[in-house]
Parts: structure tokens; sequence; C-alpha cells
């Protein structure tokens, strides 16, 4: 047992990504990481199962409300077996089209049309960044050609990313994920509710429109790995668009000789490659990067066909453009979402 590596996870949890974004969460994590009892709980769980975001997610599941840490942790006690239940048969498959934000500036400077492939897509959200609207820092907002779909993505940038003035043609899309979630299965969409954060209601409310938008223009989100399936999915694009393989907080739940095959599987595939990773998940994207002074956990970096080019927030609520300059040193990429 190490309770001690539990509690730190939960105490950096805490201060590193839910303070400023879930006051719930916040206090939940400083609790746990102070509770023996909760922590030796937490400690009979795998590993990989002892995430903060996972652990409330599945609590807040089976209906615990926004309540204060004494009752939180008398909740937990009592519906153990059953919270563990759920955190061991599902995972954290947030699926954030604010990260539609990130890509944009990048997608739009492509030559079109495009087919877009998602890996890691979970629900496949994102795989709409045509069908949503923009709002980046105070310019005007930017519509899809087909009108509003109830989505606004907003998004605060420094260093002049370049902002288009019209969305990308996007003509094909496809994704593949471990474990696709069903937009209109309710009870899959519960769980991605449940893994927006308390606090967040505009992360919800655009939560639930991106999946109406998926409800109207479904897609082929495949079941399988990323790097079993990828080069069949671009063989699938059709000819004559440009092919673009992205993903978002997917690959740092691969391990290290799994992120070098897909880097160089992709790398060796007709289309362009499209990240957006926390700072230390792609070694050969990290290599590049300078240590600015005020690198903090939990920030993300976009890259094209391997070259960094922007700093973002994990949800896409900011985008630092660093265009071809490099940036910054690989830290422990932590895996909440
Ligand atoms: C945190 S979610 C991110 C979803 C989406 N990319 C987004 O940004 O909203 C990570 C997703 O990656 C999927 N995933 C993890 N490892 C994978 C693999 N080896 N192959 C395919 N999908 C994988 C998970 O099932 C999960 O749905």
């Amino acid at each position: 047992m190490d309770l001690e590596m539990a509690s730190r996870r939960y105490r950096r949890f805490a201060e590193f990504e839910a303070r400023g974004s879930s006051s719930c969460y916040e206090s939940w994590a400083w609790g746990i990481a102070s509770d023996p009892q909760l922590l030796s709980l937490i400690d009979r769980l795998p590993e990989q199962k002892r995430q903060p975001n996972l652990v409330f997610a599945a609590a807040r599941f089976l209906g615990v409300g926004e309540v204060l840490f004494p009752e939180f942790k008398d909740w937990v006690v009592r519906h153990w077996d059953a919270l563990a239940q759920v955190v061991m048969t599902r995972t954290t498959q947030t699926n954030e089209v604010g990260r539609a934000a990130a890509f944009l500036p990048v997608l739009a400077q492509l030559t079109g049309p495009l087919a877009l492939i998602e890996v890691g897509a979970s629900a496949g959200l994102c795989l709409y960044p045509d069908l949503f609207s923009y709002r980046y820092d105070d310019r005007a907002v930017l519509h899809p050609v087909g009108g509003t779909s109830g989505v606004t993505l907003r998004c605060v940038t420094t260093g002049e990313p370049p902002i288009p003035i019209r969305l990308p043609e996007v003509v094909w899309r496809a994704g593949v994920d471990l474990n696709p979630l069903d937009v209109n299965d309710a009870d899959q969409m519960r769980w991605l509710e449940c893994l927006v954060w308390p606090g967040q209601p505009q992360r919800l409310q655009r939560l639930r429109a991106a999946v109406a938008v998926a409800r109207s223009r479904p897609v082929s989100v495949v079941s399988g790995d990323l790097n079993a399936t990828v080069a069949e999915l671009v063989a699938a694009a059709p000819d004559g668009a440009t092919v673009v393989v992205f993903h978002s907080a997917v690959l740092a739940y691969l391990s290290v000789d799994e992120r070098i095959r897909f880097e160089q599987t992709v790398r060796a595939l007709p289309c362009h490659w499209l990240s957006n990773e926390g700072c230390g998940v792609i070694e050969s994207v990290a290599e590049q990067l300078p240590v600015p002074a005020g690198d903090t956990p939990g920030r993300f970096v976009v890259a094209l066909d391997g070259t960094p080019l922007g700093y973002a927030g994990a949800h896409g609520q900011s985008l630092e453009w660093i265009g071809h300059r490099a940036m910054c040193a690989p830290h422990q990429a932590w895996i909440s979402d």
C-alpha cells in the first residue's frame, strides 16, 4: 500500500487541476489527500483506476451531489462497492469539443477540402470543427456556413494565432476509439456528462449541444486500437481531400513505445498529423520546446506534423501561439481526462 503516493496524486489534482476550475472537486481532492480511510479504499483499485477525475465522476454517476467533503466521504464509504464497480467498468473518455478551438487555426491553413480522422475520438464530438461557432478574444463570432449549431467555443489567445475568417470545408470524417461512445445511448451520454466537472455549466451546455450536432450528422467511430487502424482509415479517405489525422488528450494513455510506433506510422502515411497533447507526451515534440517561465502542468501543445505551433489550455479555452518557434521541457503527463 502506498497511501503517500495516492495522497500526492489527489493533492496535485487539487492544486494544479481543480483549483480555479471546480471548487467542489478541489475540496474533495484536498479532503481525500489527508484522509487515510478514503486513501486506503482508493488504494485497493488498480493503479490506473485511481484517477481523481474517474473516482469523482463515478460517484456523481451514482448520484452524489455537490456536497461538502464530510458528506462526500460518508457517501463514498457507504457506497464503496458500487462506486468501485463503476470505476472498474468505465474510463475517463471526456469528449471536450472546446479543443476544436485549438485545432481550428491549423486546420484552416491547410488546403481543403479536408478529410478528418480522429484517433481516440470518444463519442466523436471533435470531428465537427466546421459546424461549431468560435469566438477568439473579442473578435466577431465565426459561424459555420450552414448557420449556427448552438455550440460556441470561446478561446483567449496570445501570440497572434492565424484566426481564419471562414471555417474549413470538411468532406469526410471518421474516427477510432478503444471504446467508442454512442451519442444515441442515453446511459453513455450521462457518463460523458458526469466527466464534466461540477461548476462548469458552460461546458455541460456545449457538450449537450455538440451531442445534438453529432446525432444529426452521424459519423463512423470504429472500435479498435489507434495503432492497428490508422492506416486503414487513411486509406478509406476520399481522393482529392487533404487527409488530417488528429488527436487530443489521447497519447498519454499509451506506453512510450506505443506512442513512438504511432508517430512512425502516421508520419509514413499520406496525411497531415495534428496533435494536441500534454507538453511531455510526444517526446519528439517536447524536444523542440524551450522551458517557458510560467510552465505549469496541465498545458497542452498543438503540433502539426511534429512541429509545435502553440500551447493550448487543456479544454481549448486558451491558445498561446508560438508559430515555428520551439517551446517547453517535458513534464509528467497526468491523465485526468
Ligand atoms: C480523454 S479522451 C479524449 C477524447 C477526445 N480526443 C477529446 O479530446 O475530446 C481519450 C480517448 O482515447 C481513447 N483511447 C485511449 N487509448 C486508445 C487507443 N490505444 N486506441 C484508440 N483509442 C484510445 C479512450 O478510449 C478515450 O475515449
